[in-house]
């Protein structure tokens, strides 16, 4: 069995390791493709950055099974121990444009049982970290849970071309809240929910996309699952939906059936 703050230890240095390389990269240009569309991007510094976590996982957990974005994809119904949900350059049309708002992550699972999650806020040198029984930590800082507020008195983070084509009254639920926002990072967006910046967040996700916000936010009591209320399974893309309890509870419902 593997010690959470064994693998935390060993695990937090990799995000600071890789930064200068990923932001001097940046800054030396930019080796950019289209994978599914002109929308859908890849650069070389995302395949790096995968390499660079896949490299440190087999040196230092050998027999880990990974799933990783821009790499091979194990299933985590097949993986004995540990294993492993890397997204390098979460926000890549973000980090592409701006260089700002985007997020490298990886999510830590042992026998297909959430372990530890971590959201790397790379700009701002700011590690989201924790795992069931730990908390969240943002850096050393622990956060507190956010509070359970409804729907009306929080932003909603959400996906532009869901809330542009009107998906499952998508625009009648953003009418009921205190406003959208839209960051194009599913890892910036879930920092804003573990902070209690935003009441929830809504997009359609790859697993690399939510395994390490979803490990974080059921750590702090936050309610993640498909807009249905499915359990998220690591396996497939879904609508997830990840919010206070009072707000998960209306947004579901104004969505049901649609
Ligand atoms: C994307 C971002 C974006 C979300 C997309 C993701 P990527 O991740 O998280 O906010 O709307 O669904 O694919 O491709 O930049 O890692
Ligand atoms: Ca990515
Ligand atoms: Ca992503």
């Amino acid at each position: 069995m593997y010690d959470q703050q064994q693998i935390h230890q060993e695990v937090k240095q990799w995000f600071r390791q890789v930064r200068p390389q990923i932001l001097e990269g940046r800054e030396k240009g930019l080796d950019i493709e289209n994978k599914t569309s002109r929308l859908d991007l890849v650069t070389n510094i995302d395949k790096e950055t995968e390499k660079f976590y896949r490299q440190k996982i087999s040196e230092s957990f050998p027999g880990s099974s990974i799933l990783g974005e821009e790499g091979l994809k194990d299933d985590i119904n097949n993986a004995p121990g540990l294993f492993w949900v890397i997204d390098p350059i979460d926000g890549t049309m973000n980090f592409v444009k701006q260089g700002a708002s985007f997020a490298s992550m990886i999510a830590v699972y042992y026998q297909q049982k959430p372990l530890l999650g971590y959201i790397y806020d790379v700009v701002h040198d700011h590690l989201y970290w924790g795992g069931h029984g730990l908390g969240v930590y943002c850096d050393d800082k622990q956060l507190p849970a956010p509070e359970n507020i409804p729907l009306k008195d929080g932003l909603l983070g959400v996906n532009g071309p869901m809330l542009m084509s009107n998906y499952r009254n998508l625009q009648e639920v953003v009418k009921q809240s205190a406003g959208a926002r839209i960051y194009g990072s599913a890892g910036i967006e879930y920092i804003h929910v573990l902070k209690g910046q935003c009441v929830g967040y809504l997009s359609h996700l790859s697993p690399w996309d939510y395994a390490a916000g979803s490990i974080l936010a059921e750590s702090l009591n936050l309610r993640v699952k498909t807009i249905d209320g499915k359990a998220l399974d690591v396996v497939s893309s879904d609508d997830v939906l990840v919010a206070t309890d009072k707000a998960y509870n209306q947004i579901s419902s104004l969505m049901a059936a649609k």
